[in-house]
């Protein structure tokens, strides 16, 4: 395995030790792009800094370049450099980082991030993850990384090193494995700007929890496409069909059941939403590698988390 002094690399899932953790800040030192746990989906990162290394994120997943990355930072100090906080900003970075949470922020004008990165906006998607694994990445690099999730643009994102694989193919870049997310579903995104918020798109955190804890109410989104760029109708999709609140599946159908509703496999039995957010995409993977031709998925309450899954259960569907 340990060739020249490069010994890790394209299309190889390694074990995230400290040794592959080295070898990961070294490949992106050197502009090089790593698949990367953190605690809600596998990231694609590169050095944020770098305009060749961003342009490989976008190559690499077939991604359209007006849909901006976020950065992740090691902690708020890190973030200071590259984004405007004000005193709702602070707040929601005290409370959740490191943590399932990115912020939209106005772009300190002296960021150095290459352009690409935000696609040109005066605003930037920042994030400082929890994940044991992207905290040690980010800190022995020294980097910032830019990291969308490890999927083709517009497939289900990934949650286990083996889906960077198949949603990548040959394009597989060296994946640090850390096994499966905790959370399951991507980061929630919120907007912080004229003293108000906005909830861009929905994640772990809910935006009854941001809410209560910022006692102010968010403010409308008025055009999504705008506001997130990426949250397109079509997205997180598999290659088959996705048909929503199926009771009971035809025999062309791979049922994915909750709670009550058996299914073929099945979210939750305990009608747990964390427990059915985290395992989402890994059966949605398994459903489209499946024998039927078709998918179909049982409803999910529409409260606290579940409604993130439902947000990624209609893009699928869409
Ligand atoms: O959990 C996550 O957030 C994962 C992990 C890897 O951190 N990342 C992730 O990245 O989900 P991605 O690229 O799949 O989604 C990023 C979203 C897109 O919808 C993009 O349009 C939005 O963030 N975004 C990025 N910069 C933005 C900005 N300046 N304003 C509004 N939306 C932005
Ligand atoms: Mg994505």
């Amino acid at each position: 395995m340990m060739t020249g002094s490069n010994p890790l690399g394209h299309g190889q899932i390694v074990k995230a030790d400290s040794y592959a953790v080295d070898e990961a800040a070294a490949v992106l030192r050197g502009g090089g792009i790593v698949a990367v746990p953190t605690e809600t989906v596998y990231g694609l990162a590169a050095d944020a800094t770098n305009a060749d290394a961003v342009a490989a994120i976008y190559r690499t997943k077939g991604r359209p370049d007006f849909n901006p990355l976020i950065v992740h930072v090691p902690d708020h100090a890190a973030a200071e450099r590259l984004a405007r906080f004000d005193d709702l900003a602070a707040m929601l970075s005290v409370r959740y980082w490191p943590g399932p949470l990115t912020l939209v922020l106005p772009l300190q004008p002296t960021a150095p991030v290459a352009r690409a990165v935000t696609a040109g906006l005066r605003t930037i998607a920042l994030r400082c993850p929890a994940h044991p694994v992207m905290q040690l990445l980010l800190r022995e690099s020294g980097l910032f990384l830019a990291a969308p999730s490890a999927n083709r643009s517009g497939g289900i994102s990934p949650t286990r090193a083996e889906h960077v694989a198949t949603s990548f193919g040959e394009a597989t870049p060296l994946v640090l494995d850390a096994g499966p997310c905790s959370a399951g579903l991507e980061s929630t995104i919120v907007a912080v700007r004229d003293g108000g918020w906005q909830y861009l798109r929905p994640g772990p955190i809910s935006a009854k929890e941001i809410e209560a804890f910022l006692g102010q109410p968010p403010a409308p989104v008025t055009d999504a496409k705008i506001e997130a760029p990426g949250q397109l109708a079509s997205h997180y999709a598999p290659t088959k069909p996705v048909r929503l609140d199926a009771v009971t599946p035809t025999p062309d159908e791979w049922h994915i059941g909750f709670g009550a509703i058996a299914g073929d496999e099945n979210l939750s039995i305990d009608e747990d939403l964390a427990a059915a957010a985290a395992r989402l995409f890994d059966t949605l993977y398994r459903a489209d590698s499946s024998d039927r031709k078709a998918i179909a998925v049982a409803p999910i309450p529409n409260e606290g988390i579940g409604i993130a899954i439902n947000d990624r259960l209609i893009r699928a569907a869409a």
